[in-house]
């Protein structure tokens, strides 16, 4: 095993090389547990153990001796057995550059095009990159997008990425001619057009300071593995604690030992077995590994017939062949081929397909695999292998899948491989899915029909849907009655495929009404293709992207971050003795715990002891705010997944084992309370319930024309942050002292409720942050639970315990933003100006009360004047786990409810949209429902720069032109403004200049991406007139900077700014004698001589924000210092059919006052945009009725992906409009700009009006946020969607419930 390859010793860049015997490789060990436990190479990070965030990218490489090729392959480490890598040489972004030696410049490239925030995702986006070009060192721009396929970014909105990246491409033709007269759109963008956008923008990185990329100088394969490889396989066993691994060294050895051992499991890439032993429980013994055995890897042609592909042909290779026919043979022998690569496209990332192989997907024989509705539409010929018998299988006869996951395979034999027929015309697949890159589906099929010569009578035809039954089905029926292919035969097959393919209501994965209606409208789909080809008809053109201004500082950590260097919590290297802990959780909603026992937990190796509520020395009460919960259950449970204790071992492995051995009885209790609905009928709500009101509804109501009344539900997000929530603690052994690592964006707080747990006092314990992998609210409050236990488990076992969740645990116990429900009544004038609005609010707030409180009143108008106006605010008590701050904190709940409204008035008057709303914008000067008057208004501005910048009128034209054109695919606009209060209290700073110059800072906010810690750098380089590079910011910590306000509500650099510069000022002044006497010395000069003339050189700041404080009561107060304003316009296309939008345009205008550092700021405008732009249209996290979380990872969890920004994004900062209220005129950009998303939300909404015009429905109508494919076809009523309603509430139990 190599680690990384071998440099030659003439390369200028040093890279860290080394080669790795392991005699005793652990079968159940992955290779990224292998780097970063044993290894301690932690560059490459975890970020979800299941193939679905990209974060653990590394690239393997192997010399092929069948192809006479080195390959190299970026692959999951979280699911490449270590046992698996035999031979191969593997890179880790250790071994690619550091910052001490050289960086690569792939590392170089993202760093200095602002790519990385957080940084915990980069370094596996860049071997993502480092392997493709390694394989292709021009690639074009689609290549990029397909290789970052398999990774997520929760930080920047990926635009910066591929701006950087870009570089790297072939300067013509880069997007494949996707671009406008043929030309690449991601260099041409609009500009070609229009000329200059209105806003000049300025570049934000120059590429010309870019090192160029040689790929002479890249690490070669190593020889000893090229000269091993090519010698003859043998048979290897790894013996494990519990399982043993056995690589055949060929076909007749395999059969053999499935003869001898016919319950072993056959593993090839991993990607389904890694995930059913991680998170299905499942164990398997003995493992057989066919990997390299030849006959699986074979490729054969036969000429007429098809392709006969061995069964362990990764799905990457099997691509590569079909597109090489493809590009060879008349499109309409390839049908087939086209059909699969179109399905393998949206099939996983990259990362999966490099391993996953044909005979892996085929045999796991899931119900919603991309490929077998294909292979069984296709009619694919199967051959079936076991000891001296050798068998034959046709698909399009039914297939092999007996049950869910269960084939009719006998136990000793295995598929050897498969034949992929040339195309019987017609042929075409389709999958559905909640995203489209990387994600499963909720309905896919391969439909294949074949005429008699000449006419249009049907010889043959196969429908095969996955996603409609346990298994993949072919709907034979429907098809046996389809004789002729005309319109008649349209509406009867649609009438037998409603019969066919039916569902129960409750049927597992939900969304039952729209499948049904899928499987409907994907047929007609087909149908329409087929009658486009007859008729030989072709398709349309392409989109552009991009506009920047700005001018930028890179984020200080952006080199080390994409190095891997930098240190993130569970980075921080192993304390001698150290143990592990993992969470025990609840499985019951409500519930008192009868008994724990731990018998079968204690029992597994390496446990070192159970942690539970009495083990808390202090005390077990805790909140952030009031202490409404208990570090760890202990009488009774009140969510699924409320921790109650935890296991303490050796290793993550034995830890994590024991903790699902631990058995918990208990007592149901009732009610239980998982809906907003639930928490209404049963009046389960938190006090106080908040009034906001001003003028006189019944006066507002009787001055209107027309009274309305509607309803919206938002739906809740998870943070998914790439970094889980971590902490390490270490006792310090006397006086109760614990130092505690953690990735929290509150340190006092975690400082102050340990100390409350451990019963020591406040000074006694220590919390420090290096960095996080992304907050966003999410490790503002729910972190100290973790942390606190994980002391509590230090203090009782006396030595340094670690715990980092998984991302399962995460996504279960730690909660997110606030689910919503809004009802109003509104009262308008017939042209559209609002008179009155009465507006409930509930939010789902779960089993504590955390940081709920009623802010999305404060965000009820939105950027509306409304004379008349009552808001209430209602916060549920439920049994979810309890719900946090997350970025905009109940902010855009509370606009979204006011959008809806609005866009209900417009649709009611028959007005559009963008001029009701800007009929009924404030003006500078007005005052909003809590009284706050409006000074240095700038949403007129934006308003206008954004319609301008977006081409409004001409877009709307367009639109409303395609509209008229299109009856299946209907394009739509939206203009949306945002209004964001920025308030917080206070913060602290501490300033040492050392005797050689050089500054350490420490403030109280912490570092997570957002660029703070470069800010804060910038403002104390200007303050005390130095270069930046003499000040260094190493951690936050509570032993510097003490009580500090969480680093939330985005006023993190407006406090920590303030409190930076104010104790820069005070060593300014002391310093200011020495830098008169010698004017023309240096800084060191005057700090030299102040020290001498001993002047103390450390100073703290401190900062509180003046004139805050609001009055629910009375309606007094400004609960806000000021606030941030931007306007967005989006435009999408949907497809009616199956409910999928593309985001066609979106610009941006907002107002951050006079920029920090524009090139951070507008990292946070995109960053937040994409995250709105999930939290709207594609988020959605799934509960059974007895609040079980089924979206547990980014397999079932879709945050967006690359393929996700829209094809063109221009993103302005609005210029002159300083803010005298924060530091430098700057202005808070961290949470205001996610609002804007809302602009992709309504734009589909308008796309939807239009579908809805075309049966004959006008005026308002609901649609729920997200706006997901479901929600959007089920919107688009028309015939289809009439065959399938819903089924009646009430009349069964559904596999899900809206919370
Ligand atoms: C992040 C992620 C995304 C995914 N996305 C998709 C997707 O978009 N669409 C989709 O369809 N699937 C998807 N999958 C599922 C999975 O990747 C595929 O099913 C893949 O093809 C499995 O191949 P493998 O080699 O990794 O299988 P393995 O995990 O190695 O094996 C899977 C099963 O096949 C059996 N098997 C393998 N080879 C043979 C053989 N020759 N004879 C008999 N049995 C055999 C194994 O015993 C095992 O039961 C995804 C998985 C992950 C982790
Ligand atoms: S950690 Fe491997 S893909 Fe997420
Ligand atoms: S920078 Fe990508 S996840 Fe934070």
């Amino acid at each position: 095993f190599h680690r990384c390859e071998k440099t030659p010793p003439a390369q200028p860049r040093s890279v860290f090389s080394i080669q790795i015997v392991e005699k005793n490789a652990e079968p159940e060990m992955t290779l990224l547990t292998y780097l970063r436990r044993k290894l301690c190479l932690t560059g490459t990070k975890l970020g979800c153990a299941e193939g679905g965030c990209g974060a653990c990218t590394v690239m393997v490489s192997r010399f092929h001796s069948n192809r006479n090729a080195i390959v190299h392959q970026a692959v999951n480490a979280c699911l490449a057995p270590i046992c698996s890598l035999h031979h191969c040489a593997v890179t880790t972004v250790e071994g690619i550059g550091s910052v001490a030696s050289k960086v690569h410049p792939v590392q170089e490239r993202i760093a200095k095009a602002h790519g990385s925030q957080c940084g915990f995702c980069t370094p596996g986006i860049v071997m993502s990159m480092y392997a493709l070009l390694r394989n292709n060192p021009q690639p074009m721009m689609r290549d990029i997008e397909e290789a970052f396929q398999g990774n997520l970014c929760r930080c920047t909105g990926y635009r910066p990425i591929l701006e950087g990246y870009k570089t790297f491409t072939k300067k013509e033709g880069c997007c494949g001619s996707r671009g406008k007269a043929g030309a690449c759109y991601m260099i041409t963008g609009q500009k070609e057009e229009k000329g200059d956008s209105t806003n000049s923008v300025q570049q934000l990185f120059d590429p010309s300071e870019f090192m160029p990329l040689d790929p002479t100088q890249e690490i070669i394969f190593p020889p000893e593995l090229m000269s091993l490889s090519k010698q003859p396989l043998r048979e290897l066993r790894f013996i494990g604690e519990r399982m043993q691994w056995i690589q055949p060294s060929s076909l007749k050895e395999l059969l053999q030992l499935k003869a001898e051992y016919p319950a072993a499991k056959l593993v090839v890439g991993n990607t389904e077995v890694g995930i059913e032993m991680k998170y299905k429980n499942q164990f398997y013994p003995l493992i057989l590994a066919p990997a390299f055995i030849d006959e699986l890897n074979s490729i054969h042609h036969k000429c007429t017939l098809g392709i006969v592909f061995g069964a362990s042909v990764t799905l990457t290779l099997l691509g590569n062949v079909l597109h090489g026919e493809v590009n060879k043979l008349p499109s309409y022998k390839t049908e087939v081929f086209q059909a699969i690569l179109r399905q393998l496209h949206w099939f996983a990332g990259q990362q999966i397909r490099n391993v996953a192989a044909i005979g892996g997907n085929i045999m796991t024989a899931s119900p919603i695999s991309d490929l077998n509705p294909v292979f069984m539409a296709a009619g694919c010929k199967l051959t079936l292998m076991s000891k001296g018998k050798i068998n034959i299988f046709f698909l399009n006869l039914g297939s092999k899948v007996v049950c869910y996951r269960k084939t009719a395979l006998k136990p000793e034999e295995i598929l050897l491989s498969i034949e992929i027929p040339y195309t019987r015309k017609y042929f075409s697949a389709f999958k559905q899915s909640p995203r489209k890159e990387d994600d499963i589906a909720i309905v896919t099929c391969g439909m294949n029909v074949v005429f008699w010569e000449g006419s249009n009578i049907v010889q043959d035809i196969q429908l095969s849907y996955g996603g409609m039954a346990s298994t993949t089905v072919l709907a034979t029926t429907t098809t046996c009655e389809m004789l002729l292919w005309d319109e008649e035969m349209l509406q009867d097959a649609c009438s037998y495929l409603t019969e066919e393919m039916t569902l129960s209501p409750s049927a597992p994965g939900g969304m039952v009404a729209y499948r049904r209606t899928l499987t409907i409208s994907l047929f007609f789909k087909f149908f329409l293709t087929v009658q486009h080809k007859l008729a030989q008809e072709a398709v349309p053109p392409g989109q552009n992207m991009d506009d920047v201004i700005g001018r930028p500082i890179m984020h200080l950590s952006a080199v080390k971050q994409a190095t891997g260097e930098a240190v993130y919590c569970d980075d921080i290297p192993c304390y001698k003795n150290e143990l592990y802990l993992a969470l025990v959780t609840s499985t019951k909603p409500h519930a008192y715990i009868k008994s724990i026992d731990t018998t079968d937990a204690m029992a597994v190796p390496g446990v070192v002891t159970f942690v539970c509520a009495k083990d808390i020395p202090g005390s077990n009460k805790t909140g952030p705010v009031v202490y409404d919960e208990t570090v760890l259950a202990d009488e009774k449970v009140t969510c699924v997944g409320h921790i109650v204790g935890a296991i303490v071992a050796d290793t993550p492995a034995h830890a994590q084992r024991a903790a699902k051995a631990v058995r918990i009885s208990y007592q149901e209790l009732q009610a239980v309370i998982i809906t907003i609905q639930d928490a209404i009928a049963n009046e389960s709500f938190y006090q106080p319930t908040r009034t906001i009101e001003r003028g006189d509804l019944t006066q507002g109501f009787q001055e209107s024309d027309n009274i309305l009344q509607g309803e919206i539900h938002i739906g809740g997000q998870e943070h998914f942050y790439l970094e889980t929530n971590c902490t390490l603690a270490v006792p310090r052994g006397e006086d109760g002292e614990m130092e505690l690592f953690v990735s929290t964006q509150s340190t006092a707080k975690t400082q102050a409720l340990v100390a409350k747990a451990l019963g020591v006092p406040a000074s006694h314990i220590v919390c420090r942050v290096k960095r996080m992998g992304g907050g966003f609210g999410g490790k503002e409050t729910r972190s100290t639970i973790l942390s606190t236990i994980v002391a509590v488990a230090a203090h009782k076992v006396k030595r340094a315990v670690r715990c980092m969740l998984d991302r399962d645990e995460d996504m279960l116990v730690s909660g997110g933003r606030h689910p919503f429900f809004g009802r109003y009544k509104v009262g308008f004038k017939k042209n559209g100006k609002v008179m009155a609005l009465d507006v409930t609010y509930y939010s789902n707030a779960g089993n504590s009360m955390d940081l709920s409180l009623s802010r999305a009143l404060l965000h009820m108008d939105n950027c509306y004047n409304i004379p008349h106006v009552r808001g209430t605010g209602y916060i549920c008590r439920t049994n979810l786990p309890s719900n946090t701050a997350f970025r905009g904190f109940g902010g855009p709940q509370g606009m979204m409810v006011a959008e809806s409204w609005i866009n209900d008035v417009a649709l009611s008057c028959g007005l559009p949209a963008e001029q009701v709303r800007e009929l009924n914008l404030y003006k500078q000067g007005e005052y909003t429902p809590f009284n706050q008057c409006l000074e240095q208004f700038t949403i007129d501005r934006c308003w206008r720069e954004c319609m301008n910048i977006s081409d409004f009128h001409q877009r709307k034209a367009n639109v409303e032109l395609y509209n008229k054109q299109h009856r299946w695919t209907k394009r739509g606009l939206s203009i949306i403004p945002t209004k964001f209060g920025i308030s917080f209290t206070a913060a602290g700073a501490l300033v040492h200049i050392y005797t050689d110059g050089s500054v350490l800072l420490t403030h109280g906010g912490t570092e997570m991406g957002q660029g703070l810690h470069t800010k804060m750098v910038q403002v104390a380089s200007r303050t005390l007139e130095i270069p930046s590079t003499k000040i260094f910011i190493s951690e936050t910590s509570t032993n510097t900077v003490p009580n500090t306000s969480p680093t939330a509500a985005s006023a993190s650099s407006d406090l920590n700014g303030m409190a930076v510069y104010n104790a820069c000022k005070t060593l300014l002044q002391r310093l200011e004698p020495y830098k008169a006497k010698n004017p023309k010395g240096f800084w060191e000069d005057w700090v030299t001589a102040a020290y001498f003339d001993r002047v103390n050189l450390s100073a703290n700041g401190f900062y509180k924000t003046p004139d805050l404080g609001y009055d629910f009561e009375t309606n007094s107060g400004h609960p806000f210092n000021y606030f941030s304003y931007g306007v967005a316009v989006s435009e999408v296309e949907i497809d009616c059919l199956t409910g999928s939008h593309k985001n066609l345009h979106t610009s941006i205008v907002m107002d951050v006052g006079k920029s920090l550092n524009p090139a951070l700021d507008i990292g946070q405008v995109e960053g937040a945009f994409m995250q709105g732009v999930g939290l709207f249209t594609l988020e959605e996290l799934r509960y059974s009725s007895q609040g079980y979380l089924y979206t547990r990872g980014p397999g079932m969890y879709k945050i967006p992906a690359f393929g996700d920004i829209p094809t063109e994004l221009k993103v302005s900062l609005l210029r002159d409009a300083p803010n005298e209220k924060a530091i430098f005129s700057s202005k808070a950009v961290g949470e205001p700009p996610l609002f804007l998303a809302a602009s992709v939300f309504y734009a589909i909404k308008d796309a939807i009006t239009a579908a809805r015009a075309e049966s004959g429905l006008i005026g308002p109508f609901r649609l729920d946020s997200p706006a997901t494919p479901e929600r959007i076809r089920n919107a688009c009523e028309d015939k289809f969607t009439k065959l399938c309603p819903p089924p009646e509430p009430g009349t069964y139990t559904p596999w899900d419930v809206r919370v």
